[in-house]
């Protein structure tokens, strides 16, 4: 091929062809996989941006069947603390729980409750032996806060559960007891789990939520390849992440199969994405470097302006099409990353190539996303940029930013002298996650059926494009009258 080898193909230029569908809408499954190893039940991720994911919008997409990746502007610490807070939010049984020694005041039982958004803690000794649980309702009444927390705990003998016992068992013994917390020992008493009457409820009003093997909500976070982030990395999985996603704007350079090996090399348990790549070469890089999962973009985001300040990128659908090439033979799911507008785009992504997309613009206005609602002119918005915008790559005098390193900029010490690839700006308030995901989820579904697939599988097996002109995009979108009312899933183009 030569200079002017290929067509760049996007969400907007093509159509799904309708197929036979010998089978029910309720036959319809959205399972997929986003890396190897890690599966969810809705194709989505969650972007890793500053006003998209943290903590609080990683749980929600988890509880939907989706998944979050917590964006990297932040310190080390500060993500790995997000990790474990997605972790510990709503699981089987918590492996690994909080607890207090009996020599703790009540103040330091609070401060720890309050942190964790828990509403006691199992009070243990040094070696791990459960003393007795102290909980709200022991401290509610206690005015002296510097009273120790051996003094108002329930202490042992408690209703405890042994450790393996199965989900119906402890759900009999915390309705029997009519207590919400069951601790559960070993043989020598040891405390080696928590199961909560919480978790039972949460379970229950969310049954399509994606978990880890021990019941935990999964959750990804991504990761640089500059200073020090391979000790994020390792930071991340002590936390307990699920996988991490090497996140670069050039996914191409060298740096990030090198990254991805590291990892791997250390740390078999974890899945480890690489991206952004935008051809066939660039994802067979990763796949040859032992990728477990390969993100798809360079420059459909909505806030991305790397296509006009670099020139560089390729539309999405064509993109995906090319990177699932190397990545479909080695079984390496792909991942399509930004510019999807409607739920529609799902499903071309999907046929495309991709296994899951990740979106920014379209999760960014849900009462989960991180920052402030705003008002302008009686209408809600709330705020959303680029990773690669001034915002977000600027010190502000702090010792340092996360996220300029993504666009190759770390040496950059004078904010003055950074070149953005990205904007900020604002997009309206959606709402709460789960009415955003209803609707997009929604939409796939129509996708699937219209297709004739009953799983993902089918349709990216299946699934035709038509290739439509600019008088086929003006007859797909309403045409010819005023909206008068706003649709749930579609505001205007
Ligand atoms: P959407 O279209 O869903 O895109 O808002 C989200 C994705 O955009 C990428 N991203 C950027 N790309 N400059 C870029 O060129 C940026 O400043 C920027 N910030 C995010 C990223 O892949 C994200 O998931």
């Amino acid at each position: 091929p030569g200079k002017f080898a290929t067509l760049g193909l996007t969400y907007d230029d093509v159509l799904l062809v309708p197929g036979p569908a010998d089978m029910t809408p309720e036959e319809i499954s959205t399972r997929s996989r986003v890396s190897r190893n890690v599966s969810v039940n809705i194709p989505l991720l969650s972007a890793a941006m500053d006003k998209v994911t943290e903590a609080r919008m990683a749980i929600a997409m988890a509880r939907q069947g989706g998944v979050g990746v917590l964006h990297r502007n932040l310190s080390i610490q500060e993500q790995a603390a997000q990790v474990d807070r997605v972790k510990r939010s709503e699981s089987g049984m918590v492996t690994d729980p909080i607890t207090i020694r009996p020599d703790a005041s009540l103040q330091e039982a609070d401060e720890l409750c309050g942190r964790f958004r828990i509403s006691g803690v199992p009070v243990t000794d040094a070696a791990g032996k459960l003393l007795g649980i102290v909980t709200n309702r022991d401290m509610a009444f206690e005015t002296d806060r510097t009273r120790q927390v051996r003094e108002v705990m329930t202490p042992m003998p408690l209703v405890t559960g042994k450790v393996g016992i199965s989900g119906q068992d402890a759900m009999e013994l915390l309705r029997r007891h009519k207590i919400e917390k069951l601790p559960l020992v070993d043989g020598a008493g040891m405390l080696k789990g928590l199961i909560t009457v919480k978790d039972f409820v949460k379970a229950e009003k969310y049954p399509r939520a994606a978990k880890d093997a021990d019941g935990r909500l999964i959750v990804g976070a991504a990761v640089g390849v500059a200073g020090d982030s391979y000790e994020r990395a390792q930071a991340l999985v002590e936390a307990g992440v699920d996988f991490i996603v090497v996140d670069i704007a050039q996914g191409h350079s060298k740096l990030v199969p090198d990254m991805i090996a590291k990892i791997k090399a250390n740390h078999s348990g974890v899945d480890v994405v690489g991206g952004n790549v935008a051809t066939r070469d660039a994802a067979q890089a990763l796949v040859d470097a032992g990728a477990d999962g390969i993100k798809v973009g360079v420059g459909p985001g909505s806030i991305c302006t790397t296509r006009v300040v670099a020139g560089v990128g390729v539309p999405q659908i064509t993109a995906i099409y090319e990177a699932s090439l190397a990545a479909g033979p080695a079984g390496v799911p792909v991942i399509g990353d930004g510019g999807l507008q409607y739920s529609g785009d799902i499903a071309k992504a999907l046929v495309a190539g991709a296994d899951t997309v990740m979106l920014g613009s379209l999760l960014a206005g849900c009462e989960e996303s991180p920052g402030e609602l705003r008002f302008i002119n009686g209408k809600q918005f709330k705020s959303y940029r680029g990773m690669g915008s001034l915002g977000a790559m600027q010190t502000r005098g702090e010792s340092r930013s996360y996220s300029k390193d993504r666009y190759f900029q770390q040496a950059v010490n004078d904010d003055e002298k950074l070149i953005p690839e990205g904007i900020e700006g604002q997009v309206p308030y959606r709402g709460p996650l789960s009415s955003v995901v209803h609707q997009l989820v929604g939409g796939l579904h129509q996708s699937m059926f219209y297709l004739g697939g009953r799983t993902v599988e089918d349709i990216k097996r299946d699934g035709r494009f038509v290739r439509i002109t600019a008088a086929g995009l003006k007859e797909s979108h309403p045409h010819d009258i005023q909206m008068t009312t706003e649709a749930p899933n579609y505001s205007g183009r």
